[in-house]
């Protein structure tokens, strides 16, 4: 049976960008204190976009990096808290817009770790035959689930999307792949559903609410619970890719983490005891951007020339649900693409 690769990569992050500094000049913070803490200096944020928007842009970005043809694509996921409606799906919208009229689409909801659910379907959908070429699409448009007035959470996210394309090849690109959930920790990082809300006044006084779902319809973090979580998950997630696949630490060129945090990150760093430059970091300029923030990194290490074939690349997510998993790929693309 053929192997199952990335063929592709794409992008797109909006231009707005938002500061530190600019954000100080609307609500009680400062670029030290977001610096320090989480090592976010800007993030960019969409201007009359939704997430279809850019999930659509990022996939013409891939797809112009490859062969494939949109009507050569079979499976279309996008990964997404911040789908555009309740239904369709996103993947439903961005199949419309690049044309990919013989996809079967549908949207993955794991929070962070989104994209990385959506590459373990898509190598199950290849390898057992029954699809051929995978669009997998991490995507959010987290500026419009934030409290713009609650400095605790709105200065730690981004928009952003990022693609990856995912085929058919010789050589094994997918080596290990693992996932995990833990729906106790549901209320750690949650942002509720539109209440229903029941517009005929004699229907209403019949029907009651669902008191569960009432009031706040922005995202919410349990800050200090979420970072033990995160490196409790990520340090788990690469000792079992690592001891699954028979590699050591050593024989990986790059992890690229979930761009959560700095200082998760330089936990782990220090966790693995790893050379700094093994961990691929962009959030920087980014911030957060949840099921974006992988396939974003990954597009960019490619744009940069970093990835060589042959090179061995940990992928490591973790977020909402809760949940969490990783991958292990060989680089299998020996055309380096220009940015
Ligand atoms: N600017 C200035 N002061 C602030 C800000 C801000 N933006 N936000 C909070 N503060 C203040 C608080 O009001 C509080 O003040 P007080 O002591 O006078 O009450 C003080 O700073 C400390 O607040 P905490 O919320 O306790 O801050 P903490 O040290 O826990 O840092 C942070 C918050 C960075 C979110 C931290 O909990 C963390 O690193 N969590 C990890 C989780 C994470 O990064 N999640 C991101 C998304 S989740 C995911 O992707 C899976």
């Amino acid at each position: 049976m053929k192997e199952v690769q990335i063929l592709a990569t794409g992008s797109y992050v909006p231009d707005r960008i938002v500061t530190n500094d600019e954000l100080a000049t609307v609500i009680d913070t400062n670029d030290e204190w977001i610096k320090t803490r989480t090592g976010i200096g800007e993030r960019r944020i969409t201007t009359g976009e939704n997430t279809s928007s850019i999930a659509a842009k990022a996939a013409l970005k891939a797809l112009e990096n490859s062969s494939i043809k949109p009507l050569d694509i079979d499976l279309i996921m996008v990964a997404t808290t911040t789908p555009d409606c309740y239904t369709p799906s996103t993947a439903c919208i961005v199949q419309n817009i690049i044309g990919a009229a013989n996809a079967t689409c549908f949207d993955i909801s794991a929070a962070c770790s989104g994209f990385i659910y959506a590459l373990n379907i898509a190598y199950q959908f290849i390898k057992n035959g029954t699809k051929k070429n995978a669009l997998i699409i991490g995507a959010e448009t987290l500026s419009k689930i934030l409290d713009w007035n609650d400095r605790s959470i709105c200065v730690l996210f981004g928009d952003g999307a990022g693609a990856a394309i995912l085929g058919c090849g010789e050589e094994k690109g997918l080596i290990q792949i693992y996932t995990g959930s833990d729906g106790k920790g549901a209320n750690l990082l949650k942002c509720n559903a539109v209440p229903i809300d029941i517009n005929n006044k004699k229907l209403k006084e019949k029907i009651p609410q669902n008191a569960d779902n009432e009031g706040y319809h922005y995202l919410s973090m349990e800050g200090r619970e979420i970072f033990k979580f995160a490196v409790k998950a990520m340090g788990e997630t690469i000792k079992t890719l690592l001891s699954s696949s028979g590699l050591t630490i050593d024989d990986i060129k790059y992890i690229v983490p979930h761009q959560a945090n700095l200082r998760i990150i330089d936990y782990m760093i220090k966790k693995l005891k790893v050379d700094k430059k093994k961990f691929y970091t962009n959030l920087q300029y980014y911030g957060n951007t949840s099921a974006a923030s992988i396939p974003i990194a990954l597009d960019q290490m490619n744009r940069e020339g970093l990835l060589e074939k042959g090179d061995k690349i940990l992928l490591v997510g973790f977020g909402g649900g809760l949940t969490w998993g990783g991958t292990i790929i060989e680089w299998t693309i020996d055309k380096q693409i220009s940015s």
